[in-house]
């Protein structure tokens, strides 16, 4: 295992960091002979010539180049892919319970089950949306996605991830993101982990422009922790398993594909922990549309329209007078995936648990349970609603999320979901004659 040598700060920064003493080259990216006997090699997240501001690439130095593996044939996990399907799409809201931790040895990539998501790949814009349980160390496997990036939300249990570029701890609370084609491997330093991941096939995760709030806030640059150079220098028979166009595949690998021993660049994995976003909010009267808790931006085509966002909804103050005060009733053009991380959620008296989601797409009506109504709306609003034990995070995406068969037939789906809104009570008063 590799232990983590620690983080550099700041998201999308150019970076540069060894992890043995002149590993790194002086002035030029792929001079004749590197130090060590180390190959140079460049990694593009965005296309050569990109702007300068969105451009990202990193120069690896390491012991073995990543062309070095066998040929790649079907790896089988049927449960981890990208169809979502091209039939009818269910307007119902949808909810379901946590998936168990399997009773059988599973690691982080035999546990990824695919519960919805839209686009793909192939046309580079949408989503795939998946839950993991594990409990077992990926060993001699290591994971690359060529697909997506990956924006993984522990829910249960602490995550070591081991990639090209370092080591990253994460923890139920913080966030990890693996952009693409970065090879990594996941260990589970609690024995068993359960979570959410984001596979965004569109434009890199960015941090969102700020507007009016002004150079500060939200999720502040210098919190996303970026690690340091780490490496093994590991032979043995290895696999590589690769989400490639959809599909999954696997090639035998002589070597660990974590030996990279310097790098430098601006494309890199990091981690964040969500504990530390500056929530803002109301301190007159509404809620503010909830963008104002963004963390993560995936740009669409389309100015201020969104291939995926990734919002939270943290502990903060409530305060707002005259105010319904927990989310309102709505319907959206976006379509919103919910997943709960820690704690409770403001808008629902039960049923949304830790480990478990909901969907809400397009127009589709939501908003608070018939509990919460009628609690909120008796609330007195002199003193303040501290929330201060959650943390529900949404995905949200300009297009419909389509949920997966066996995310429609899965046991822990909620089929009387739709109840809780049965109770809301009339209270209409016509005005009399
Ligand atoms: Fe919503």
């Amino acid at each position: 295992m590799i232990s983590s040598t620690g983080y550099q700060t700041g998201f999308g920064n150019e970076f540069a960091t060894e992890a043995i003493a002149g590993a790194l080259p002086e002035g030029r990216n792929s001079p004749q002979r590197v130090a060590h006997g180390l190959y140079a090699e460049q990694m593009s997240g965005t296309a050569f010539t990109a702007p300068r501001h969105a451009n990202r690439r990193s120069w690896l130095y390491r012991i073995r180049p990543a062309a070095m593996h066998g040929s790649f044939s079907e790896f089988v996990q049927p449960a981890f892919h990208s169809d979502f399907g091209a039939g009818p799409v269910t307007p119902d809201q949808l909810r379901w319970n946590p998936l168990p931790i399997p009773a059988t040895p599973m690691d982080f990539i035999e546990g990824i089950h695919t519960m919805a998501g839209n686009g793909s790949p192939q046309a580079q814009c949408g989503v795939g949306i998946h839950v993991y349980v594990a409990n077992r160390d990926m060993t001699d496997r290591w994971f690359c996605n060529a697909d997506g990036e990956f924006l993984i939300v522990p829910q249960q249990g602490r995550l070591h991830v081991e990639t090209e570029f370092g080591v990253l701890d994460v923890e139920p609370q913080e966030i990890a993101l693996v952009p693409r084609g970065i090879r990594f491997r996941v260990s589970l330093p609690d024995g068993v982990a359960r979570g959410y991941i984001c596979e965004n096939f569109g434009a890199m995760f960015k941090l969102p422009d700020l507007g009016p709030i002004g150079s500060n806030g939200l999720a502040n640059p210098r919190d996303f922790l970026i690690p340091t150079a780490a490496f093994e220098d590991r032979e043995g028979a290895f696999e590589l398993v690769t989400k490639f166009q959809s599909h999954l595949w696997r090639a035998d690998i002589g070597h660990s594909p974590l030996d990279v021993v310097a790098w430098h660049g601006n494309y890199a994995p990091c981690k964040y922990d969500l504990r530390r976003f500056n929530t803002i909010g109301s301190i007159s009267y509404d809620h503010p549309d909830p963008s104002i808790f963004l963390v993560l931006h995936s740009p669409s085509d389309t100015p201020g329209t969104s291939n995926v966002d990734m919002a939270i909804f943290p502990p903060r103050w409530l305060v707002a007078q005259d105010t319904f005060r927990p989310p309102w009733f709505h319907r959206n053009v976006a379509s919103e995936f919910m997943g709960l991380v820690h704690g409770t959620y403001d808008a629902k008296a039960e049923g949304f648990v830790p480990g478990g989601c909901s969907l809400h797409n397009s127009f589709t009506g939501h908003g608070p349970d018939a509990a919460t109504f009628e609690k909120a709306s008796a609330a007195d609003l002199s003193k303040a609603d501290v929330i201060s034990d959650t943390m529900a995070f949404m995905f949200e995406t300009r297009a419909v999320i389509r949920p997966t068969r066996q995310a429609l037939d899965s046991v822990q789906r909620q089929v009387d979901y739709l109840s809780c809104w049965q109770g809301l009570r009339k209270h209409y008063k016509p005005a009399q004659a």
